[in-house]
């Protein structure tokens, strides 16, 4: 069998940095453990427009459909803000999840013990946290016709569209549960069933799908109750599947139950290839942070932990995910902080490149 293939594409700003320290985590991985990938490197964004004029060159776009899974850094920048429209970095980006046709986005909320306190909620409440969000991408009211702005009468109405297809909720169900199945085999469907016909048919279908997988635990709730749930007590839930409106804001919310943006990873997931993998996009939920770039502060750990999310979710690899995870938690309680996680007085911050260095130890340790 060939080794499995990455296209990394780090971007812009601090993507290149965070990307170069998972860059030795890749290596690492090779070396440690015999595991190899085939690993290519292009352009996105600002950075491919420079070059190509385009922010993804066809190339990229190809040999990214080609790929066992994608990992990106950021797009976009300062530099870029005037240019049109449709060769603006972030259109390197969504041309990939869009020819891609990335419909599951995947926002994990994880919360490492060292951390507690930087959440607005309770330690206690988060502690320990660990749950999936699940998050249709390509359809829903963001998408559905008609919409647009039209006059009726004397005064204008603005109007969108919440559309979905039994086989683009099957979709994506299928997608959650496979997540569950590979977890802890618990999920929660969240929608409006109370209120709306989409939400009816999303939990028909959802329900459905289930059949297939009689050894998850499914429940549904509404997703406004669901949103106060997951503030009162998030640890209830494992693996949340939800539309794209209400996925949207559920995602957000959960991530920041944990805290910082420089540790939160991301994965967009599409239907299995050939080889039964699913096609994948995996990178951090940040930008390119211009403000910070080119200094070594950026934290690399979100784009660490986007890695550990390709490890499990397209290699297989849930033990070896489990390893680096359970580093980047190890260097955390040793106090090791970049300067966004700076919270208690008289810490100094690491580099980039020593967050990279202090997690590589804990790998090597933990052999
Ligand atoms: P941003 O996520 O780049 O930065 C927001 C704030 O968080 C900044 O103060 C930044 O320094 C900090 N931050 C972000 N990641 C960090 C990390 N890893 N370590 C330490 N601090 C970190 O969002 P912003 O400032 O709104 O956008 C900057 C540029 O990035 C824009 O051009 C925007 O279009 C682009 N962008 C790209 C995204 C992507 O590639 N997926 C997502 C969001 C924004
Ligand atoms: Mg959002």
């Amino acid at each position: 069998m060939s080794n499995p293939s990455l296209l990394i594409l780090p971007g812009d700003g601090i993507g290149p940095e965070v990307m170069a320290e998972v860059r030795r985590i890749i290596d690492w991985y090779g070396t440690a453990r015999g595991m190899v990938f085939d690993v290519s490197e292009d352009l996105v964004g600002g950075c491919a427009y420079d070059k190509h004029g385009t922010p993804l060159h066809d190339d990229t776009m190809a040999k990214a459909q080609e790929v066992d899974a994608v990992l990106l850094g950021a797009v976009g920048g300062p530099k870029y803000d005037a240019l049109d429209f449709s060769v603006k970095p972030e259109r390197g980006l969504l041309r990939l999840r869009k020819e891609m046709d990335l419909f599951a986005n995947l926002r994990p909320a994880q919360c490492f013990d060292a951390l507690a306190d930087f959440s607005s909620l309770k330690k206690d409440v988060v502690a320990g946290l660990d749950i999936m969000i699940v998050r249709e991408l390509t359809s829903g009211i963001y998408f559905g016709e008609p919409r647009g702005i039209i006059e009726e009468g004397n005064e204008r109405v603005g109007i969108n569209t919440q559309r979905y297809t039994e086989s683009e909720i099957d979709r994506v169900a299928r997608s959650a549960f496979e997540l569950a199945m590979k977890r802890n085999k618990k999920l929660c469907s969240m929608e409006k069933a109370n209120v709306m016909e989409s939400g009816i048919l999303w939990r028909e279908v959802v329900t459905e799908v289930g059949k297939d997988y009689p050894e998850v635990e499914l429940s549904h709730m509404y997703a406004d109750a669901g949103a106060m749930q997951l503030t009162r007590w998030p640890k209830q839930f494992d693996v949340i599947v939800t539309d794209n409106l209400f996925g949207d804001m559920l995602s957000d919310l959960a991530a920041m139950l944990t805290g910082s943006l420089g540790m939160l990873p991301s994965a967009s997931l599409g239907a299995p290839m050939a080889n039964g993998r699913p096609k994948a996009l995996y990178e951090p939920v940040h930008g390119s942070a211009p403000d910070i770039a080119g200094q070594g502060k950026a934290n690399p750990i979100a784009c660490i932990l986007s890695f550990a999310m390709a490890l499990r979710y397209s290699f297989d690899q849930g033990a070896e995910a489990d390893r680096l995870e359970k580093a980047v938690e190890a260097v955390l309680a040793d106090g090791k902080r970049t300067a966004d996680l700076l919270g208690e007085e008289g810490v100094q911050p690491v580099t980039t490149s020593e967050m990279g260095t202090a997690i590589l130890e804990k790998l090597d340790a933990s052999l």
